[in-house]
């Protein structure tokens, strides 16, 4: 078993919150080891929690749209979330849900090592950029820390409620493009 296998059982065995009552499945995290760009989302949403990966409801069918668009696949590029089991009715993961979990995603990227960090959404950007990330104003902006290139994209739920917020996020899919080229990393 190699160390993310590892973290990967000590996280599936998790009961350090009140998510772990309710959950069907840990939603651990998928691709490859290490991996320069890795996409964080808030939480998983019920097909999530009933299949075990992130991103695999309608949420998940459009980001793998927004992928495509920078011919990026689910394949070379790692997908986690800020919390691993499913918050009851899709509310919003509370503080010390958060601080409880946060300690998987940390060792996740220690393990994975990016270069570029991609939010989806207010919930990862104020997690992982800063506490008072405004996504309406800050999303597509970059934020360097600790070597790391961070930026936030909307959520792909929010883009399905809103279509309007689509075209900035065509063009901050096409700057995440532009930075990665600029850093030599393996995407067209
Ligand atoms: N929304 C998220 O933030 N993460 C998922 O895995 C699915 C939906």
């Amino acid at each position: 078993m190699d160390n993310m296998d590892v973290l990967r059982q000590q996280c599936l065995q998790c009961r350090k919150c009140r998510l772990g009552a309710t959950r069907t499945n840990v939603v651990f995290g998928v691709g490859p080891v290490p991996s320069p760009i890795v996409f964080v989302g808030e939480g998983p949403g019920q097909q999530e929690d009933l299949q075990g990966e992130p991103f695999v409801g309608a949420a998940g069918r459009l980001l793998d749209e927004m992928l495509s668009i920078i011919d990026l696949g689910r394949h070379n590029c790692y997908i986690a979330n800020i919390v691993k089991c499913r918050p009851p009715q899709n509310r919003d993961p509370m503080q010390d849900e958060q601080d409880a979990c946060i300690v998987y995603l940390n060792e996740q990227l220690a393990l994975l090592r990016p270069k570029i960090i991609v939010c989806l959404g207010r919930i990862a950007a104020m997690r992982l950029i800063k506490e008072d990330f405004r996504i309406t104003r800050e999303h597509g902006q970059w934020f360097s820390k600790d070597g790391i290139e961070y930026t936030a994209l909307y959520h792909p739920s929010a883009l399905l409620r809103d279509i309007s917020k689509r075209p900035d996020t065509f063009a901050d899919l096409l700057s995440l493009r532009k930075k990665a080229q600029s850093l030599g990393l393996p995407i067209v």
